[in-house]
């Protein structure tokens, strides 16, 4: 129940993903939420008040003007008892309303009245969503304190595909659990890491590299991010977009990488090595593409070893509280416990990926984490949920770390 006693105001705006909205206010509901929803008129077009005051208990408010509702909970009123204000879906008309500072119905007016924090979970047509007048009020609004939740991308209702999803109902669920929790337990801290594959160039078109899709890093540099941390993320060659407040440090070879981190550990508390950084790399490169000869069967290249990056990170006299990751295939306890001691890591994640549907560009992951006297299973669930879980343990086990500095 990580809504328990939580009010959360939801405003449902026009647009075809407001049939999502009586599925939220359930999941909403699940976790011990009490929810009001007001809609605006259009929102009305895509889904009836009826529905939503059966999933919520309560009377939609829909009218500024209303004798018989400001007698009830009048909007000031109503404005004050939220904790939280959650918009979803926003069309980019509602938000052009609120970035002009309207009060034209309301929806409107209670984001003007209400103290509690605003958030906005954007739905509209990818086009839509790129034209600079909603970019413009999406940057008014985030400047004046509006979080701004997605969108998402993908394959849209007009059969578009781009930017402009509504979040997923359970997405937006932790969201306001997230936001509703107090303070934040990475507030006032850098977290640095590293994410994704490295690549090691052979010649001018080819590459050593491996499968990591830097899907793991980048949910921890999202859920870091949440959880208030300053990220820096140093990631190799992945086709991801930045998560909201993230610095991102692009890098293709393990010595840029190596680079990137030192260039900005000195002055991070915490840690983390997750990407799948190459053990070794071509001796020389090649200048020139190399040329398959008739008479040559087999092509014989030498490799040296790569910069050990956590290992260089674990070795510094003021280190930052250090996290690594083990991917293994076999004895992955007794693997990730060894380079635990080795790399001097003050915790380790490892992922078993011999098994199907986690690890190595999957969605999903499953971890055991290790530090020195103790463990514990992080099981199979969606990425952002594993970082989530892990970096609650990073929080705890940094705060006990008689080095931790607030
Ligand atoms: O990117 P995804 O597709 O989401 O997949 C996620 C993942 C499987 C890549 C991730 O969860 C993971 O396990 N990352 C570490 C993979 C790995 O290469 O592990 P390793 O056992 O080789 O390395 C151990 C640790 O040393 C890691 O923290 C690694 O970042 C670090 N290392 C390794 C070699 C090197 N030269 N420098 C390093 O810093």
């Amino acid at each position: 129940m990580e809504l328990a006693d939580k009010r959360i105001l939801l405003g449902i705006s026009g647009g075809i993903a407001a049939y999502k909205s009586a599925e939220l206010v359930r999941r909403l509901k699940d976790q011990g939420a009490d929810v009001r929803v007001v809609m605006t008129r259009s929102a009305k077009e895509f889904i009836t008040p009826l529905t939503l005051q059966a999933v919520s208990g309560h009377p939609v408010a829909d009218s500024l003007l209303d004798p018989a509702a400001e007698a009830g909970m009048g909007h000031i009123e109503l404005a004050k008892w939220a904790d939280l204000v959650l918009i979803a879906p926003a069309s980019a008309n509602l938000m052009a309303r609120m970035a002009a500072g309207m009060g034209d119905e309301l929806l409107t007016t209670l984001c003007l009245a209400t103290p509690a924090p605003v958030a906005l979970a954007p739905a509209m047509n990818q086009q839509m969503y790129r034209n600079p007048a909603t970019q413009a009020n999406l940057a008014t609004l985030a400047s004046r304190g509006i979080l701004l939740w997605g969108p998402d991308s993908g394959s849209q209702a007009c059969g578009d595909v781009g930017p402009g999803r509504m979040l997923d109902p359970l997405e937006l669920v932790q969201r306001c659990a997230l936001q509703l929790q107090g303070p934040q337990p990475l507030a006032g801290l850098h977290l640095l890491l590293t994410a994704g594959p490295t690549r090691e160039a052979l010649d001018p078109v080819r590459f050593i590299s491996n499968h990591s899709s830097g899907k793991m890093g980048f949910a921890l540099a999202r859920a870091a991010a949440e959880m208030g941390a300053r990220v820096t993320l140093v990631s190799g060659p992945v086709n991801l977009p930045t998560p909201t407040g993230v610095t991102r440090i692009d890098v293709e070879s393990a010595q840029q990488m190596h680079d990137a981190v030192h260039a900005a550990v000195a002055d991070s508390q915490i840690f983390i090595g997750c990407a799948a950084v190459a053990d070794y790399r071509a001796a020389a490169i090649s200048p020139q593409k190399i040329k398959k000869t008739a008479d040559n069967e087999e092509l014989v290249l030498t490799l040296v070893k790569n910069p050990d990056i956590i290992a260089s990170v674990g070795a510094l006299p003021n280190k930052p509280f250090t996290v690594g990751f083990a991917a293994e295939t076999v004895d992955v306890e007794q693997y990730a416990l060894g380079k635990l001691q080795r790399k001097r890591l003050d915790m380790i994640a490892a992922n078993d990926v011999s098994r199907a549907g986690q690890g190595f560009n999957s969605d999903d992951n499953a971890l055991t984490v290790f530090w020195p006297g103790g463990s514990q299973e992080l099981p199979l669930a969606d990425k952002l949920s594993i970082a989530r879980h892990l970096l609650t343990l990073v929080v705890e086990h940094y705060q006990c770390d008689h080095r931790g500095r607030p």
